[in-house]
């Protein structure tokens, strides 16, 4: 039986991502900092699965990798723990950006002193590709250049560098995907996607009467989460490590996403709903983001099953759903 890390576990990859894993047959080490309030909800339904146990760990502490690679020995470790809220990565610069980058190399000195055979996985990330004004066509590859516009990116483009390094240098099994945005019933409630799908089921129901937002002319290439761990676990299948990105391969905007959420929940027009709040708005924005995954679609036969409509709809729907079963709305 394998054993897997996965650090992050409970945030919306860590959980999907353990699912996959469990599925597959493998033993699975989740690895969780220290909260105030429980914050497992996302993993209660394997929790007590015999295949899962949760260790505690956090990014910021060297001597707990090193003593858990030692007892458990682990076949493979996905590294998702970070404050991966871009925004608040320009009010808490220092705290993410340790988290993420000196996070990274306290990991791959771990792996690398201590247990070398270990397949490590890095969540990189599509904002590494920042406000460049050069995007190809078919969108950024493996090989576009990266033009950070946040705390959050600078770090990942720091971790991104080291894992090509280790990589070299050390030849060790280290893969980073370039993972384009993600999202999903369990995505956090203050990301863009999931704040408009909660508002909407909350509209419908009558509980709330607009939803505050930012900048609507953004635009990214959004898939859906459950699609996306597949792609890390085959990362770390591969005989040879390597970067890939993942993407679906089309952009649509903050307000092509409202409309559609709203035409899921036969809101009429979402103007009658919207308020714009600067408090939203970003020092330094991310205009534009589309990927090109060919490399990953022809290397690891990957194939996304979502696409923009039913990733929204989806959304909408268990975030109605869940209003209504839990709380006992109408
Ligand atoms: P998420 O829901 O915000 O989960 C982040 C996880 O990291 C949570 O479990 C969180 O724990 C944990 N964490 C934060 N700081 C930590 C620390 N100092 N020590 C240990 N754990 C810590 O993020 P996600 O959407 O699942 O994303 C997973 C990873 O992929 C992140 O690294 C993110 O930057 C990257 N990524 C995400 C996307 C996307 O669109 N979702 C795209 C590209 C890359 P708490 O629950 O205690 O907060
Ligand atoms: N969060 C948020 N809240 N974003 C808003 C709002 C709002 O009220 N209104 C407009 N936006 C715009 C943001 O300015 C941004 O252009 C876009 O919506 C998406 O914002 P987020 O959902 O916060 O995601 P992100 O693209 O900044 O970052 C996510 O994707 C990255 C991959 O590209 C995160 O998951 C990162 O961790 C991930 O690396």
């Amino acid at each position: 039986m394998k054993t897997a890390f996965v650090s992050g576990i409970t945030g919306q990859d860590g959980s999907y991502l353990a699912e996959l894993l469990l599925r597959k047959g493998y033993f699975v080490v989740g690895l969780k900092r220290r909260t105030s309030l429980i914050c497992t909800e996302r993993v209660n339904s394997f929790y007590n699965n015999p295949s899962f146990t949760m260790e505690y760990w956090d990014l910021n502490d060297a001597s707990a990798t090193y003593r858990l690679l030692l007892k458990y020995r682990p076949d493979e470790f996905y590294n998702l723990a970070a404050q991966s809220h871009v925004r608040v990565s320009f009010d808490v610069p220092e705290d993410t950006v340790l988290g993420i980058a000196n996070g990274t190399l306290r990991i791959l000195e771990a792996i690398r002193n201590v247990h070398p055979k270990c397949r490590f996985y890095q969540a990189s990330s599509s904002e590494m590709y920042g406000d460049n004004p050069n995007v190809p066509e078919a969108g950024y590859d493996e090989n576009s250049r990266l033009m950070p516009a946040s705390p959050y990116a600078c770090a990942k483009v720091f971790a991104h560098n080291l894992v090509r390094n280790y990589r070299t240098s050390y030849s060790l099994h280290v893969s980073s995907g370039i993972l384009f945005n993600h999202e999903s019933p369990r995505r956090g409630e203050t990301f863009v996607t999931r704040k408009i799908t909660l508002a909407a089921a909350n509209i419908r129901l009558g509980h709330q009467e607009y939803v505050e937002l930012g900048n609507l002319d953004a635009k990214r290439d959004w898939g859906h989460a459950k699609d996306y761990v597949e792609a890390m676990w085959l990362m770390l299948q591969q005989d040879i490590p390597d970067d890939y990105v993942i993407a679906t391969g089309e952009t649509h905007s903050v307000r092509e996403f409202l409309d559609e959420v709203w035409e899921a929940a036969d809101l009429g027009d979402p103007a009658r709903h919207l308020k714009i709040n600067k408090k939203y708005l970003r020092p330094h924005e991310v205009p534009y983001l589309l990927g090109d995954s060919s490399k990953a679609r022809r290397v690891l036969g990957w194939e996304p099953k979502y696409n923009f409509s039913s990733l929204a709809r989806d959304m909408y729907q268990c975030d109605f759903n869940s209003i209504v079963t839990q709380k006992g709305w109408k």
